[in-house]
């Protein structure tokens, strides 16, 4: 390129030579020549300046040519439209080859979710998801666990530093039992019109927890919560065996300890028969042949209450269980962490 400027033809010779040595070739834009001749062009003669400033501009484009030529002779794949789909009639040889694509396939966790959500909404159960973030009055003050109780200490998971209007922090909630309050509201004109609410929520819950084989910090529950008239624990021992009968494909046995919830009074934790070696002892069942499955119990009259259902005219059960744990008996998968490690040589397993 040629320029009228003396001044400017020099420094483009200086710039052509600087650039050659530069290891990083894009510091030449901050090349002093540059400052020296911006300067000049404020000192220039006035009649003058509008020439230098332009050729000025001139030497810039140029040197800007130089380092897209650089760029374009380090790359010289043509460049991807990566928004422009390929013409159809294009030639199938000279497309841009892409990763290989493979059919995925249901994560092993949601495909039996789905199984025992069949089941479920076959006995009369509605569905309804729980939420991966929640509020400190679902998680625990809804659920009878008033402030400072030490059985808020069981459920220790993550919360966020923004806060809800009371000031406390939202909360990655460690159950499905923040849901029942909302169900129980949601659902109770069916009480009105002498139907029970009969409703299971499957999520994903968090805790902080020390990882390993049999904990990790995400996993998935399944709640279950029925209220009506004159129901018993009787109802939720039959509902559960039923569940787990069909499930299984097998007559079970279940028994039922009692055990601590705050949500429910009385609380149990129940148990069934091994279904995988029918009680003579196996891995599964640690060789008791039992396997302690869920909690549940029936549901505390103040969690009725705090729903706006009067638990002198209703009554109702609740549980809550891992998912994750059910799939892995049933498959014999030996490491609960497989479940969100995405790692596809364990899910093409399952597909
Ligand atoms: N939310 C309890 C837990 O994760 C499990 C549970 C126990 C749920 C009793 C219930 C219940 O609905 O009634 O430890």
């Amino acid at each position: 390129m040629s320029y009228t400027i003396k001044d400017i033809a020099v420094a483009a010779e200086e710039l052509k030579k600087q650039f050659e040595t530069l290891e990083d070739k894009k510091a030449i834009r901050r090349s002093p020549t540059f400052r020296e001749l911006f300067s000049k062009i404020k000192t220039a003669e006035p009649d003058k300046r509008a020439q230098f400033g332009s050729e000025v501009n001139k030497l810039k484009n140029e040197v800007e040519a130089w380092l897209s030529e650089l760029e374009s002779d380090n790359d010289d794949r043509a460049p991807i439209d990566v928004t422009a789909p390929f013409p159809t009639n294009s030639n199938p040889t000279t497309r841009f080859s892409l990763l290989p694509t493979q059919k995925g396939s249901i994560h092993p966790l949601m495909k039996e979710l789905e199984t025992v959500l069949g089941i479920f909404a076959r006995m009369g159960f509605a569905t309804i998801e729980s939420r991966e973030i929640d509020d400190d009055y679902h998680m625990f003050g809804a659920l009878n666990f008033p402030e400072g109780h030490p059985a808020r200490d069981d459920y220790d998971t993550f919360m966020t530093t923004q806060k809800d209007k009371k000031g406390k922090q939202f909360i990655a909630p460690a159950h499905t039992s923040t849901m029942q309050n909302r169900v129980l509201r949601q659902f109770a004109s069916n009480l009105v019109s002498d139907e029970p609410i009969a409703v299971v929520i499957p999520g994903r819950v968090f805790r902080n927890e020390d990882l390993d084989a049999r904990h990790e910090h995400t996993f998935y529950q399944l709640e279950g919560v029925y209220v009506g008239k004159a129901v018993t624990a009787g109802n939720l021992i039959a509902t559960l065996k039923v569940f787990l009968q069909e499930y299984y494909q097998q007559e079970l046995e279940v028994k039922t300890q009692p055990f601590y919830f705050p949500f429910t009074e009385p609380s149990f934790e129940f148990a069934l028969s091994c279904p995988f070696c029918k009680k003579q002892g196996c891995n599964v069942c640690s060789q008791t042949g039992w396997i302690e499955l869920l909690g549940c119990g029936m549901i505390h009259p103040n969690v009725l209450k705090e729903a706006g259902i009067d638990p002198t005219v209703y009554t109702g059960f609740a549980w809550g269980g891992g998912i994750d744990r059910l799939v892995m008996m049933k498959y014999d998968i030996e490491d609960i962490r497989h479940f969100e490690s995405g790692k596809l040589e364990f899910l093409r397993q399952f597909s």
